[in-house]
């Protein structure tokens, strides 16, 4: 029996009255002792007393023997000052050191380009100079893999101690790391909250990254417990989000602002960039057709007080050369020289924070 095989078992404590989140991820787990058969836990407390106190320590009893047959389980508590984090999962972030900017990419919901955008904003910050990577966060629909033309490949990985080491891959002058790489497609989605979660963590904490500008990652589309958890136990600088100019999007962005707003969270969007902002047909490269209505981005910009980052038109070549793993940054089109201005953009930002 192991302390992280336990810390597992305890993914199934949920906190009712924190948004059903187990408390590994709110890191009150604060000790695990293991002497034979006997299994110690010590869960930690703020000074505030907790109404689900006793629950809690009921719950985490019964996940011990749930969960390990014959074991004597044993629940202990402490009470730590607010502020100081326990432990929580063993998971260190020294790998993270050598990182000089943590960017978030962000989206309400799925399909709007989230990957598209991330994929060559990497590429575009590293034309520009920087030292860039990316991480595929989207346990659910990983497409770096794919739109990198990496697909197939495995990153070497090696033990140094006890912990386990990923080296991401580099192609185009960035540094890579997807889920994708590691799991079938169909096995990712069936993969529920707290191992997608860890998952997606070591995706980004146990990947030598060496030393980077900017290191970006393509969070999952949405505003639910996966990302609380991951911008709680990634060290953000800031985040981006993305969006289509629609109407409907904006309650999407609305969750995604405030889900980087969140008291507990506080981190600066550095703006909004506004995908498929026109349709440029190939044939007429000056025309802009509005299909998703017009301004919607900056309208959106404005009403939740972020800069418009970027404006990327819907056109055939960014689908075209995503399919074939070959970003649309890396040309001098106009359509991947507006990832270069974006980029530029966006680096400018961050100097600011
Ligand atoms: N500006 C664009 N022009 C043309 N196709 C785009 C553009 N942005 C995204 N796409 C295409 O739309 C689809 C969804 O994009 P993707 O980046 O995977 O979205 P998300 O990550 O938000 O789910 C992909 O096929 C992609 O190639
Ligand atoms: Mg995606």
């Amino acid at each position: 029996m192991k302390e992280n095989e336990i810390m597992k078992m305890l993914y199934d404590v949920q906190h009712p009255a924190k948004g059903d989140r187990n408390i590994v991820e709110l890191g009150m787990v604060d000790k695990i002792d293991i002497d034979g058969n006997r299994v110690t836990v010590t869960l930690a407390f703020s000074k505030h007393r907790d109404p689900l106190a006793e629950y809690l320590i009921g719950s985490t009893k019964a996940a011990l023997v749930r969960h390990i047959p014959g074991v004597e389980a044993e629940v202990k508590t402490i009470v730590k000052d607010e502020g100081k984090k326990p432990v929580g999962l063993n998971l260190g972030i020294e790998e993270l050191v050598g990182v000089k900017h943590i960017i978030g990419v962000a989206s309400g919901k799925g399909g709007v380009g989230k990957s598209t955008v991330a994929v060559n904003l990497a590429v575009a910050l590293a034309r520009l100079g920087y030292k860039v990577g990316l991480a595929d966060a989207d346990v659910y629909g990983p497409s770096v893999p794919k739109m990198t033309g990496t697909e197939g490949e495995v990153p070497e990985a090696y033990k140094e101690g006890d912990k386990e080491v990923i080296m991401p891959l580099e192609k185009y002058g960035v540094k890579w790391m997807s889920i994708g790489y590691f799991a079938r497609p169909e096995q990712a989605l069936i993969w529920r909250g707290p191992m997608a979660c860890n998952a997606l963590k070591q995706m980004i904490l146990q990947v030598r990254w060496g030393e980077l500008d900017f290191l970006l990652i393509d969070m999952p589309p949405g505003t639910g417990d996966i990302h609380i958890s991951l911008v709680h136990d990634i060290p953000l600088t800031g985040a981006v989000i993305v969006s289509t100019p629609q109407a409907v999007a904006l309650a999407d962005v609305e969750k995604g602002v405030n889900m980087f707003r969140n008291e507990s969270i506080k981190k600066p969007i550095f703006g909004l960039v506004e995908n498929m902002a026109w349709f440029t047909p190939a044939e007429l490269p000056e025309n802009r057709y509005y299909i998703f209505g017009k301004d919607g981005g900056a309208k959106m910009a404005e009403k939740y007080g972020i800069p418009l980052l970027g404006q990327i038109p819907l056109v055939q070549g960014i689908r075209e050369s995503g399919d074939a793993g070959e970003p649309v940054a890396l040309s001098s089109r106009p359509d991947g020289e507006a990832f270069i201005l974006l980029a530029g953009k966006l680096a400018d930002a961050v100097k600011d924070v």
